[in-house]
């Protein structure tokens, strides 16, 4: 069997759900994360940045802004060392601004992922897989990548069997 591991970034807090600005518990990545833990079997890695973003929805828009303009790479509490155990690993993140959170990228750098299958998994309001492909092929470098999967954040709760079939299929 397959060792999956989901590589995701997720935020608490205030987030936009179908039009109007909600304080949420769980992130919409970390709900989707959890359906493939369910689905196939896989260990979370959740990237948590040193300094939190804002739970303030605008005041997050204005950083997730800043980061991408200066091509940020926030420190993280902890790093991931190293996916060798691992045959398929997800990256999952909401989209911001077009892509990842930049947090992201602070990880992904640090990781070699020569002879594993990458896939770009991204929450959204829209925007769909937006760069998150794009981004996966560039910093995963050495690996192949499989089929990616975009969520409707707001739709994260009727989501799971569209999950689930897609992490049985190529979580493989
Ligand atoms: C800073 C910020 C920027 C966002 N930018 C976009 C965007 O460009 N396109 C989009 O479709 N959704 C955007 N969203 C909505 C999130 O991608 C969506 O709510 C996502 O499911 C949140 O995932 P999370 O709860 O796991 O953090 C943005 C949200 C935030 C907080």
């Amino acid at each position: 069997m397959a060792k999956n591991l989901v590589i995701y970034y997720s935020r608490k807090g205030e987030n936009y759900v179908n039009g109007s600005i909600k304080k949420i518990a769980k992130g919409n990545t970390e709900v989707v994360a959890e359906y493939i833990r369910d689905a196939v079997g896989a260990d979370l890695f959740e990237v948590d940045t040193a300094t939190p973003y804002s739970e303030d929805y605008m005041t997050c828009i204005e950083e997730a802004k800043k980061e991408a303009k200066e091509n940020a790479r926030p420190e993280l509490k902890t790093y991931l060392d190293s996916v060798d155990a691992y045959d398929n690993i997800v990256i999952a993140g909401p989209c911001w601004w077009g892509t990842y959170p930049y947090a992201i990228f602070s990880q992904l750098e640090k990781l070699d992922f020569t002879g594993k299958k990458v896939f770009a998994l991204m929450t959204h309001e829209g925007s769909g897989l937006a760069g998150s492909e794009r981004d996966v092929k560039k910093y995963c470098k050495g690996a192949a990548v499989g089929k990616s999967l975009a969520v409707q954040g707001g739709s994260v709760a009727s989501a799971r069997p569209a999950v689930e079939a897609w992490a049985k299929k190529n979580l493989i």
